[in-house]
């Protein structure tokens, strides 16, 4: 498959199906320091060897990410993250609450940590994820390492939930894509930091702060910002479509297109609801995918129906504001995810 991009044709990035022979070709590549893009439950990531440096250097340039933000490494099972990661009673609990899942824990480094230190920027601490999606469980399971893997979109970009999607960002700079379908969250993984007490949310995602508060039978920290543990990546302007967005539409103004919850703009040729009947699973799963789409139609603005704060909602309300913030574009080059 062949896109344009500027005067020159580029080369999309091979995509195999995430079959028994494709888990195993991106095993081998990854083994020997190659970039796979692969689905996981939430967003395709961009996977590396993450005790290789080498490996890991090339995730930075491939995603044009800057060198201080640390990805997460993924792992097959709570006792493989202990080997990287010091748990505490709370970072304890939520592994064995919500892992595998979409779940992100900060916690320090484990003495005897293989993660190596590009991966984490550099940082004394360690963001450790065990995901539930079964293709990426396999593939860290055959390359026998953690995998380095922040969201398979070139930097400031918006998250992608289908291997086209990623196509879309690459050319030649990543050497597979492992096409699994559709990411059924459709939103990141919560993060949380288990740094202090009490533990910090740092991005709200896939999973609902008040079940990690249930969990924890207390109330979480203050959301990245409000201290010293910050999530570098959490950058207000980030996921940029190209038109403008405007939250908390009540009604579609002349020539916008419209992302509808609820139905609540009426049927219009310009308009795709996120979840015409309100549930924000289905509205997160679509989030992604619907902006992409909306963005491709060239409308200047892009009107968006009001979403309830809760459960889901926060991390959808969440992506909106980034995708609708003001471009900073300087902001977005130093810190994008
Ligand atoms: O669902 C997800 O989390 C996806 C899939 C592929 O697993 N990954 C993902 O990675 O969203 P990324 O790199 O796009 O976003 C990870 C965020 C960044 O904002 C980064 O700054 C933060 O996690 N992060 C990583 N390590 C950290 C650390 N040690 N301390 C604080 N924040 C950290
Ligand atoms: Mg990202």
């Amino acid at each position: 498959m062949k896109r344009e991009c500027g005067p020159t044709l580029l080369t999309s990035p091979r995509t195999i199906a995430a079959d028994a022979a494709g888990i195993a070709e991106a095993a081998r590549i990854l083994r020997h320091g190659g970039l796979v893009a692969l689905p996981t439950e939430t967003v395709y990531g961009l996977a590396a060897d993450a005790a290789s440096d080498a490996a890991v250097a090339r995730i930075y340039a491939a995603k044009a990410r800057p060198k201080f933000n640390p990805l997460i490494a993924h792992v097959t099972c709570l006792e493989a993250a202990l080997g990287q990661g010091l748990f505490s009673a709370d970072a304890l609990r939520l592994a064995e609450a919500f892992w595998p899942g979409p779940l992100t824990l900060v916690v320090p480094l484990a003495p005897g940590a293989t993660v190596c230190a590009a991966s984490r920027a550099g940082q004394q601490n360690i963001a450790l994820r065990v995901p539930i999606h079964p293709v990426a469980l396999a593939v860290i399971s055959a390359v026998g390492r953690p995998l380095a893997a922040p969201s398979a979109n070139r930097s400031g970009r918006m998250s992608p939930v289908t291997a086209a999607h990623v196509a879309r960002d690459f050319a030649g700079e990543i050497d597979l894509i492992l096409d699994g379908g559709r990411c059924p969250v459709g939103l990141e993984s919560t993060i949380i930091a288990c740094l202090e007490e009490p533990p910090r949310l740092l991005r709200p995602g896939g999973i609902a702060r008040k079940d990690i508060e249930a969990v924890l039978g207390h109330a979480l920290g203050e959301p990245a910002g409000a201290g010293p543990v910050r999530s570098p990546g959490m950058s207000r302007s980030h996921y940029a479509p190209r038109a403008k967005l405007r939250l908390g539409a009540a009604t579609l103004d002349n020539g916008e297109a419209g992302l509808d919850f609820g139905g609540i703009f009426g049927a219009a040729q310009n308009v795709l609801d996120l979840s015409p009947g309100q549930d924000l699973a289905e509205a997160a799963a679509n989030l992604f995918s619907f902006l992409r789409e909306l963005d491709a139609r060239e409308a200047a603005c892009i009107a968006v129906a009001p979403i309830p704060c809760e459960g889901l909602g926060e991390a959808i309300n969440d992506r909106l504001a980034r995708a609708a913030a003001p471009r900073d574009t300087h902001s977005i080059a130093k810190v994008g995810n």
